[in-house]
């Protein structure tokens, strides 16, 4: 596998966020219960129930194991099928091809973000066509079209999970990386734009269903299967790939999204090399 690696004076790279300091076996993940709430650590969830199981019941040595794999499982809610749901733009509209290729494109540095189906998945949604005006693209004009999965009139338009597989770091430490970003160092400049993992460094290929390219995660990321209407509204309707990292199967561990799921934009957080 090749290394990944960014001279100094990428234009991303930023201080070290203590924030991404995830201990190996804890996945931090948010889940909101019917009535709302805030962020939840599951690892500290899952502990403490753990000993107010073995504390308040005093059960024995058996009953206790009994307890544990109980409430070592994720949470009993989720959904029975995929559903179909129709994406929303950022301002709350139907989100379109015909939007997207015109907003959004390989060297937009915000990320988009949607919750699929569970409203804990969120995925990035990613236009791998060049800018508006500047043509196909080539190797002076850094883009990729008729992609695996992709949809629109390029077949440019994916989406993908925004949750490592390695050890579950959500977006923004995982990011998009676009044209530009770190991409004379890395694998020889011959992948120009791709989604890396600022935990512990495992690098996505977004032109090849996000097929892993470097490690430690050895399974690429779920990719949302996306379809358009002859509105050209873009729906997704079901996962392929591997499950959700922290999920047993991604549709299980929280509440569904509802019939529509709306974009967010939030900032990436690009590290570009893994400090060790
Ligand atoms: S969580 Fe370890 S590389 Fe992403």
């Amino acid at each position: 596998m090749p290394s990944f690696d960014c001279p100094p004076a990428c234009p991303f790279t930023v201080g070290r966020d203590a924030a991404l300091d995830f201990p190996v076996g804890q996945v931090r993940r948010v889940a909101l219960g019917p009535e709302g709430g805030g962020d939840v650590d599951e690892t500290k969830r899952n502990v403490l129930k753990l000993a107010a199981v073995a504390g308040l019941l005093g059960i024995g040595a058996g009953g206790a194991v009994a307890g544990a794999i109980q409430y070592l499982q994720p949470p009993a809610i989720g959904l029975s099928a995929y559903p179909k749901v129709l994406l929303l733009d950022l301002d709350g509209s139907p989100l379109t091809t015909t939007n997207v290729l015109k907003e959004y494109n390989v060297t937009t540095n915000s990320l988009y973000i949607f919750n699929y189906p569970l409203r804990n998945e969120p995925n990035f949604l990613l236009n791998l066509y060049p800018p508006p005006g500047t043509g196909p693209p080539s190797p002076t004009n850094p883009g990729a079209m008729n992609v695996p999965g992709g949809v629109g009139e390029y077949g440019s338009i994916v989406a993908f999970s925004a949750i490592c597989q390695h050890l579950g770091c959500p977006a923004p430490a995982i990011a998009y990386y676009p044209p530009g970003t770190c991409s004379q160092t890395f694998n020889g400049g011959k992948l120009p734009f791709y989604i890396h993992c600022s935990c512990h460094g495992s690098t996505y290929d977004v032109t090849n269903s996000a097929s892993n390219l470097t490690g430690p995660a050895v399974l690429p990321l779920p990719q949302v299967v996306l379809v358009t209407d002859d509105q050209n509204n873009i729906y997704a309707t079901s996962l392929n790939g591997p499950p959700v990292n922290g999920h047993l199967n991604s549709l299980q561990g929280d509440y569904g999204v509802g019939s529509t799921s709306q974009l967010v934009s939030e900032n990436p957080v690009h590290l570009c090399s893994f400090p060790t």
